[in-house]
């Protein structure tokens, strides 16, 4: 059995910044690198680091770019017979400035990853059998997503959705196939309509998204670790304190560590753990793909750090 993620995949251009412009600001970069990247390779590397078996299924454009990326993929070992080389779009792109602070700024231009729809949700069905969970992503259109999610839950496949980017889902019916959620702060707050800063507006905005019809929700809060809630209990899951660096694919690295340690049989408040470790050696190194943990290195972490409870 294998995990799929079915999802973007994009070329990062990332710039070093003293501090993010403001609007109508220009502000120099100190370096600027070309990474692998997108919410769904950098998803599918985290799992594979973990040493569970992936498929991913995206596009990319006929071109150098998505040339590196299948290699990027390849690399790990995750299966790319589900990944379509686009004749007709670019690879996609995303321009990214990184502060001094380790926060960043995401500008994003879809490409090939704005062409995923049926056609691609046909190359995933024959993956499904041989799948545990479907990780989901929406940097590609949102109806080619609830496709895939339909067509996951018809298979029996756990499906599991990170709403990022950012975006009030209007779309109820894809509410109805995912078991878990995954949203950030901010991707909460859009979801939700209201500020979610602490756990206790992560158990409110839990609690409104599961009346939505998702049962499992995981708020990841950066700094305040993650808060989980199922249908029978809720409760904050404490941070690693670390220096940020750069906070790039943290979200990304922390969705791949928990699904692969559901996957491995961990309790779901455990995967948490996981995925807040993930995020927090992800945040202390620099890059995208390349900064997210492998298995052993995660083990090393845990053992060695302690979670902070907050006060
Ligand atoms: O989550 C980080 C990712 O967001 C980057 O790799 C970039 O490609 C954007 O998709």
């Amino acid at each position: 059995m294998a995990i799929c993620v079915f999802g973007s995949l994009n070329m990062d251009m990332a710039m070093g910044v003293v501090k993010l412009p403001l609007p109508g600001e220009t502000v120099r970069s100190k370096n600027y690198e070309l990474l692998a990247g997108g919410k769904g390779g950098n998803q599918a590397i985290a799992v594979a680091r973990q040493n569970v078996p992936v498929q991913m299924v995206g596009r990319v454009g006929y071109d150098n770019y998505g040339n590196v990326l299948l290699d990027s993929m390849e690399k790990e070992g995750i299966g790319v017979d589900g990944i379509v080389m686009d004749t007709n779009a670019t690879t996609g792109l995303a321009v990214i400035a990184v502060a001094d602070t380790g926060e960043n700024h995401i500008i994003l231009s879809a490409g090939a990853n704005g062409n995923m729809g049926l056609d691609d949700v046909e190359r995933l069905k024959p993956l499904l059998p041989k799948c545990k969970y479907l990780m989901l992503q929406l940097e590609i259109p949102l109806k080619t997503a609830t496709a895939a999610a339909k067509a996951a839950k018809e298979a029996g496949v756990k499906v599991i959705l990170d709403p990022a980017p950012a975006q009030a889902i209007a779309n109820e019916k894809l509410f109805g196939l995912v078991d878990i959620i995954t949203p950030n702060q901010i991707e909460a707050g859009r979801l939700c309509g209201f500020p979610v800063m602490t756990p206790s507006d992560a158990l409110s905005a839990a609690k409104a998204i599961q009346k939505r019809g998702i049962p499992e929700v995981v708020v990841t809060l950066g700094e305040h670790g993650s808060f989980c809630a199922t249908a029978d209990a809720a409760m904050a899951v404490p941070p690693y304190r670390v220096t940020a660096l750069d906070t790039t694919a943290c979200g990304d690295a922390f969705n791949g560590a928990m699904v692969a340690a559901l996957y491995q049989g961990r309790s779901f408040f455990e995967a948490c753990q996981w995925g807040n470790a993930a995020g927090a050696l992800t945040a202390i190194r620099p890059g995208t793909q390349i900064s997210i943990p492998h298995h052993f290195e995660l083990e090393g972490f845990l053992s060695q750090h302690a979670a902070q409870t907050e006060d």
